[in-house]
């Protein structure tokens, strides 16, 4: 017989791994609240229309797609944006704006595997939808920015930029759509050459190619340089302006800007306004993005609604932790196996794991058939703290043996005080 292994880019985590995504998990969640989000859980297998519509060439080309049994062309989600904002346009379309949806879950891309990069991976996601300003922008950025510190990362800082730079200038320049969504593609991937190759006129191609060199020492010195570079593209310069009003909101909170990128661009077609990324000094990859989507709701069929969201990748967040030696902190209960003496012990010894788990303890339960001394040997080795042995001499008078493995101490306790002393010994 073949041994199985997971399907490429696919991974499985293990107790130890499965335990830090957890945490992570939990810290996006409470983050998530104390700023106000509400979760919803929406299905991993979504319409391939949806998923596809305003994602752009990149991820639809990434999207494990495939029919159902009922001819429907599905696909796993990439992300969460599209889920949300199709929820915004049915059933949360007359909740009172603004509206502030956390999810967290899976997500599937098949991008080409390699660290940090795989084909299942989570995301926490938080989407503000109905608002237009650069507050709720900013708080994108901030939210992100409390997650991570609760986390226990450090020396984050965050990569901002405005789509409406580049976009201002190509509809000026008359460049159709398309065309713009591929030049801001090629962006992406740094591959300017590319870009520019496809913007036809020299002039237009000039104005691009220059705006790469307007980067400053800090956020503030790159924007008033694109302010003066851009001038007379209204577009462009209404984008900087917003950009400005973003990045005073977020460093006057002291947030960690590292700073502007002039051409910043992102995979993601939908984008209409800020785009940020967040990175650690250790890793060359972003452990999250997001920005401003005022035309996805409308697309849709809603009404225009401004929105603006952020996804954080915790799989990634989770290799940051390691590389920074951030300890997972984890208020671990008491761990308690309960072993029957004999044969005849076993029902009351399973009887009496019950009770204890009804109290709130972690019990588990000698299953291997095997001698009390093998049993306790392997509890010790795995760090059980406590072994309850059910024994009937002890039985008679109401009470069990409760040896304290790592001490090799024991004692004898009543069995109406059994939980509350194993839970309060320190
Ligand atoms: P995104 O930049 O495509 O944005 O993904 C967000 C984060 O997911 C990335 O920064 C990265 O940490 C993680 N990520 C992406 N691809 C992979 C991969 N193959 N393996 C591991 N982690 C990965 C979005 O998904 C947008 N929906 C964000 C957003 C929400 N924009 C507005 N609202």
């Amino acid at each position: 017989m073949p041994t199985f292994q997971p399907v490429r880019g696919m991974r499985d985590l293990l107790p130890e791994d499965a335990e830090t995504l957890n945490y992570i998990v939990c810290k996006a969640r409470e983050t998530a609240k104390c700023y106000g989000y509400k979760e919803v859980i929406t299905p991993i297998v979504e319409s391939y229309d949806l998923l596809s519509a305003k994602a752009g060439e990149e991820i639809r080309q990434r999207m494990f797609t495939f029919k159902d049994l009922g001819d429907r062309t599905v696909a796993l989600r990439p992300e969460f944006t599209a889920s949300i904002a199709r929820l915004a346009t049915t059933a949360l379309k007359n909740e009172p704006k603004p509206l502030r949806v956390f999810s967290v879950g899976s997500v599937y891309r098949y991008d080409e595997p390699q660290r940090g990069r795989y084909r299942e991976f989570w995301q926490s996601n938080c989407e503000l939808i109905g608002a237009g300003t650069a507050e709720a922008d900013a708080e994108m950025i901030l939210l992100t920015n409390s997650f991570l510190k609760n986390v226990g990362l450090r020396n984050y800082a965050f990569k901002l930029g405005h789509i409406g730079v580049i976009r201002g200038i190509l509809t000026e320049e008359g460049v159709d759509e398309k065309t713009q969504n591929s030049v801001l593609q090629l962006m992406d991937k740094k591959e300017y050459d590319e870009a520019f190759k496809l913007v036809k006129h020299e002039s237009c191609r000039k104005i691009l190619q220059g705006l790469l060199e307007q980067k400053g020492e800090t956020g503030f010195e790159t924007l008033k340089n694109m302010k003066y570079y851009v001038k007379g593209h209204e577009k462009a310069e209404a984008a900087v302006d917003n950009l400005l009003d973003i990045l005073v909101l977020v460093t006057q909170s002291e947030c960690p800007v590292e700073n502007v990128e002039p051409a910043f661009a992102r995979g993601l077609e939908y984008y209409t306004g800020v785009i940020f990324e967040v990175y650690i000094p250790e890793l060359d990859i972003a452990l999250g993005g997001g920005g401003r989507y005022d035309r996805l709701i409308e697309s849709f069929g809603g009404a225009q609604t401004p929105a603006t969201g952020v996804a954080h990748g915790l799989d990634r967040i989770a290799m940051a932790m390691q590389m920074q030696g951030v300890q997972v902190r984890t208020v671990e209960g008491k761990r308690l196996v309960v072993v029957s003496v004999n044969e005849l012990m076993k029902v009351e010894a399973l009887r009496i794991a019950e009770r204890l788990r009804d109290a709130g303890l972690s019990v588990e339960f000698e299953v291997m058939g095997r001698k009390i001394s093998k049993a306790l040997e392997d509890a010790d080795k795995r760090k059980v703290d406590y072994a309850v042995i059910v024994g009937k001499r002890e039985l008679n008078e109401g009470k069990v043996v409760v040896r304290e493995l790592h001490k090799r101490e024991q004692t004898t306790v009543a069995l109406e005080e059994l939980a509350d002393k194993i839970k309060g010994a320190t």
